[in-house]
């Protein structure tokens, strides 16, 4: 039951998803409806690896629905830097909040502390693998933006160490898309990914090259390079840079092309993109507060 613990974009079925969009969307509406909703509730949040929007939605979305948060604070200035484990970690703060978010540098972090606790652990981000409350607002971007069925999307970046794109890839096998992965081959999905994906029957391509797909695309997503996910920084300097998004490269792409970006980004989009109606990527970031508060209100009883 994905109610219990949101770990991984795999839990998710089309009904699923459509449920929390279809509240975010009530809530984005009416938010007077939800004030409130979670009285005297407290949220945990536990952030072992920055975080801007993430941890800062979470906490609007809590406070517009009127319950409050507890933040772990960074790891310098917590007892994990005396060495406390993360299960010793969380079994604590459940006792003082009433769920808990959590981002963590180590791939199967959020799954593993779920079986330390009895409150809902929402997994914020947990290495290079997951990051699925983000996937559900880049639905709610795609859906208000060009509806879920029948687009063809492409997925640009580092697509090896990029956990949104892990996410964002087994959601999309739920609807009727085309996934269109454009990225160097030293940074291609990983196995298991491209496995899981060919398991669901997901019509998936490979390119190393934008410019042989974008002018069918109707959303791209545009990725970070990982920098600090890679073991060899030489690795990094190779790449970085060879798959930026600007005017020139727009001049090809359909009129009606969306550009995402989970953000931060470095240099993957040039800021004249801003300006244009391809843009989509601060309204993405907003749209993180109703999607939150939503998963909230359904997760909260
Ligand atoms: N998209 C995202 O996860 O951003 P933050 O790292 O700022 O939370």
């Amino acid at each position: 039951m994905w109610k219990d613990h949101l770990l991984t974009a795999k839990q998710l079925s089309r009904g699923d998803v459509e449920t929390v969009l279809d509240r975010a969307g009530e809530i984005a509406a009416d938010p007077e409806a939800v004030r409130g909703r979670l009285d005297g509730r407290l949220l945990g949040l536990l952030f072992f690896e920055p975080s801007t929007r993430t941890k800062m939605s979470f906490e609007t979305a809590a406070k517009r629905l009127g319950g409050g948060v507890v933040d772990m604070g960074s790891v310098e200035s917590s007892s994990v830097k005396k060495g406390e484990s993360l299960a010793d970690t969380v079994r604590v703060i459940e006792g003082y909040a009433d769920a808990l978010v959590l981002r963590h540098p180590s791939q199967g972090a959020a799954t593993m502390a779920s079986e330390f606790v009895d409150v809902p652990i929402i997994n914020a981000g947990d290495g290079a693998g997951h990051h699925p409350t983000q996937t559900l607002l880049d639905l709610y971007t795609i859906r208000e933006t060009a509806g879920l069925d029948g687009l063809s999307i492409g997925i640009m970046g580092d697509l090896k160490y990029g956990r949104t794109v892990h996410s964002l890839a087994h959601a999309l096998t739920n609807f009727d898309v085309h996934q269109h992965f454009v990225s160097p081959e030293s940074l291609r999905l990983p196995r298991s990914v491209r496995y899981d994906l060919h398991q669901a029957g997901a019509n998936v391509r490979e390119h190393e090259d934008l410019s042989a797909v974008l002018p069918t695309l109707d959303v791209l997503y545009v990725t970070r390079i990982q920098r600090e996910r890679f073991p060899d920084e030489n690795e990094y300097h190779a790449i970085a840079g060879e798959y930026r998004i600007d005017a020139d490269v727009l001049a090809d792409a359909p009129e009606d092309l969306a550009i995402m970006h989970p953000l931060p980004r470095v240099d993957e989009i040039a800021p004249e993109v801003d300006e244009t109606a391809h843009a989509r990527y601060f309204e993405q970031a907003h749209n993180g507060v109703p999607v939150r508060m939503a998963l909230l209100d359904l997760m909260l009883p």
